[in-house]
């Protein structure tokens, strides 16, 4: 059943709003005042808000900014008292769904709210189908075949039929989260759940009432008991995703379950048996945390029997190509776009990148650019900024010794004049900066930008932009 909250401050518009609402099937909850509604509202659970402007105290328009806050998606009606009010137009300006003057025919009011939901409805679909078709496409594939992507892939395809408990550790973004489901997918309990947590994510109460449950009436809220993912999971895979990241006392919590395979839910008494196993990822250097004291060692062995490694994308560049078409393939389906190539040049800049947010961000950047692009191929306009200008020389530096030799002074000059110009770019034009950069002096750098005509260059470009 929909929800609706009715704010207004005279008792007989909220009662005939009520009843008329009612009659058309939706919950309804009437408040008189703003001050009132503000804690409704905040919990965000109204699927349409349907507000008087101009009532004493706060006004309707800081509802609809509250609604607005707790949940975008939220319609909000107002009413307004007269015909042409500034506050009804500011309110469409905030957000509001519509707007209805004082005094309304009936049947005007029900179709308002019945479209207000109805998109909202819409919306919530759209956005949910389109959630499933990535999800789905996400873990469709895991692409590699650089030497170091191989070790992956015979790793997972060793360790996935055992129980060992697996650490993952890399950088942010280097597929860890899909290593994990890989190995629980090629695993013998794969028709059993795959649960996964971000440990770093939740302060202690939470994640430990996550992790093990809880019984009734342990704390406040707990009204009934809940399971925790160390049961959900029972005979399938649970995923510790960012161990790194948790307190000391969470440590020796997870320690106690590693060893004894046993939890007990939190405020219960029972210990229950859990047969489930355990894969943690980290983007922290483990070891070294352990050294600073920052990670219990115990802990740290009982889950490093196996680790993999994920490379970084800059140490596996070869693979870059094949990621990248394979991105391009993804988001043309998700939008409906009939893109099938990427230029030569957006290769070249896509493999030249340094990539520090890797994998997760080379699929950004194509999202980006087939959201962007309008031809059937990806072009190196189409690529966000940082990947167009590059990071390496380009291959025009490469060294090539032709036959019939080369003017060294002449590649020297422009190798100097391509370095310049990148440091500029990064120093956003200040030459003092971009000369310590490249560990120049700042009068020969400015000498040489001269030479170049590369603040120039700066200034036309700027002209044009
Ligand atoms: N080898 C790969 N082939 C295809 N897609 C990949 C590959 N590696 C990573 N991805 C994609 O990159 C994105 C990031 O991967 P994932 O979430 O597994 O990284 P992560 O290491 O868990 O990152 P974080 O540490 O930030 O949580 C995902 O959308 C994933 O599908
Ligand atoms: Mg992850």
């Amino acid at each position: 059943m929909d929800r609706v909250l009715i704010v207004d401050d005279e008792k007989g518009m909220r009662d005939f709003l009520s009843i008329m609402l009612k009659k058309e099937g939706y919950a309804v909850v009437a408040s008189e005042s703003a001050d009132k509604a503000s804690e409704l509202v905040g919990k965000g659970e109204f699927d349409l808000v349907i507000s008087d402007i101009a009532m004493p105290g706060k006004s309707g328009i800081e509802i609809l900014k509250q609604t607005k806050a707790a949940n975008p998606d939220t319609p909000v009606i107002m009413i307004t008292a007269y015909a042409s009010t500034e506050s009804a137009i500011e309110a469409l300006k905030l957000g509001a769904y519509d707007y209805i003057i004082k005094p309304f025919d009936v049947e005007e009011m029900k179709t308002v709210v019945r479209n207000a939901i109805e998109k909202r409805r819409l919306e919530n679909e759209n956005r949910a189908l389109k959630r499933e078709l990535k999800e789905k496409l996400r873990f469709d594939e895991m692409i590699g075949d650089s030497p170091r992507m191989r070790e992956v892939f015979d790793l997972i395809a060793k360790i996935a039929p055992t129980n060992s408990t697996v650490l993952i550790s890399g950088e942010s973004g280097t597929g860890k989260e899909l290593v994990a489901r890989a190995i629980h997918a090629k695993s013998p309990c794969k028709d059993r759940p795959f649960v996964s947590i971000n440990c770093g994510a939740l302060p202690d109460e939470l994640l430990e009432s996550e992790l093990f449950g809880h019984a009734r009436g342990s704390f406040t809220g707990a009204v009934t008991a809940k399971k925790g993912l160390f049961e959900v999971a029972d005979g399938g895979t649970i995923f510790l995703d960012e161990i790194g990241d948790t307190t000391p006392a969470m440590q020796i919590k997870l320690l106690r379950v590693l060893q004894e395979r046993r939890i007990r839910r939190v405020g219960g008494t029972d210990e229950i048996e859990v047969n489930v196993r355990v894969l943690a990822a980290t983007n922290h250097d483990l070891e070294q945390l352990v050294r600073q004291k920052r990670f219990r060692e115990d802990l740290y062995y009982r889950i490093n029997v196996i680790q993999i490694r994920m490379p970084a994308l800059r140490e596996k560049p070869e693979d870059i190509p094949k990621l990248a078409l394979h991105f391009l393939v993804k988001y043309g389906r998700i939008m409906g776009k009939k893109i099938t190539r990427i230029s030569e040049e957006a290769m070249r800049r896509l493999t030249d990148h340094d990539w520090p947010g890797n994998v997760r961000e080379l699929e950004n950047v194509i999202e980006r650019a087939v959201a962007l692009e309008a031809t059937d191929a990806i072009t190196a306009d189409s690529l966000s900024r940082e990947v167009r200008s590059g990071g390496r020389p380009a291959p025009e530096f490469a060294i090539v010794l032709s036959d019939g030799g080369i003017d060294l002074e002449r590649q020297l000059e422009r190798l100097r004049e391509h370095y310049m110009e990148e440091a500029l770019r990064r120093a956003q034009g200040i030459q003092t900066r971009a000369a310590e950069i490249l560990g120049m002096s700042f009068r020969s750098f400015r000498y040489f930008a001269k030479k170049y005509r590369l603040t120039d260059r700066k200034e036309a470009r700027a002209n044009v932009g």
